[in-house]
């Protein structure tokens, strides 16, 4: 498909997506998950554009709805994401000592990529998954509980 193609087909989509919401300002999530999908895992400048050029919104609205949720990316991201959920139950539940087993294991800093672009690790904020804390939530699927001795073997399945 040539950029004009795509930018249509990217369109239409999203009107489909408006199209299920009585207010088609709700179809905004729907579209920056799309959106999100198309980029390649991440939201860059234009994939915001386009968002906003689709929902008739501005690109400040679209850039502070996909800066305020977690599951946003506004910067590039590994061929796999690792999140671990440090919000309260999670974190009485141990959850900065699976962090550090993961910043071990990887070699990377919460918030950062593995230098072959393998993983991204993130910190995130509630996963919605408390009564199973820990919550690590790999490639969009959760894990729960994960124990720090478990990371060993999640991050050599990611390597596979
Ligand atoms: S506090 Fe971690 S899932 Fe809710």
């Amino acid at each position: 498909m040539t950029p004009a193609e795509n930018a249509a087909h990217f369109r239409q989509r999203v009107e489909e997506i408006k199209a299920v919401y009585p207010d088609s300002r709700s179809a905004i999530m729907g579209a920056l998950h799309l959106a999100q999908r198309e980029h390649g895992g991440w939201l860059p400048p234009e994939a915001l554009e386009e968002v906003a050029e689709a929902m008739e919104l501005t690109p400040a609205y679209v850039q502070s709805v996909a800066s305020f949720y977690d599951m946003y990316q506004l910067e590039p991201v590994g061929r796999h994401t690792v999140e671990v959920c440090t919000n309260l139950s999670c974190a009485l539940a141990g959850a900065q000592s699976v962090v550090d087993a993961f910043e071990q294991e990887l070699g990377v800093r919460a918030g950062e990529t593995t230098e072959d672009g393998a993983v991204t690790f993130r910190i995130v904020e509630c996963a919605g998954g408390c009564g199973s804390a820990p919550v690590v939530v790999v490639d969009h699927r959760y894990r729960e509980p994960v124990r720090a001795e478990d990371v060993q073997e999640i991050v050599e399945e990611l390597r596979g």
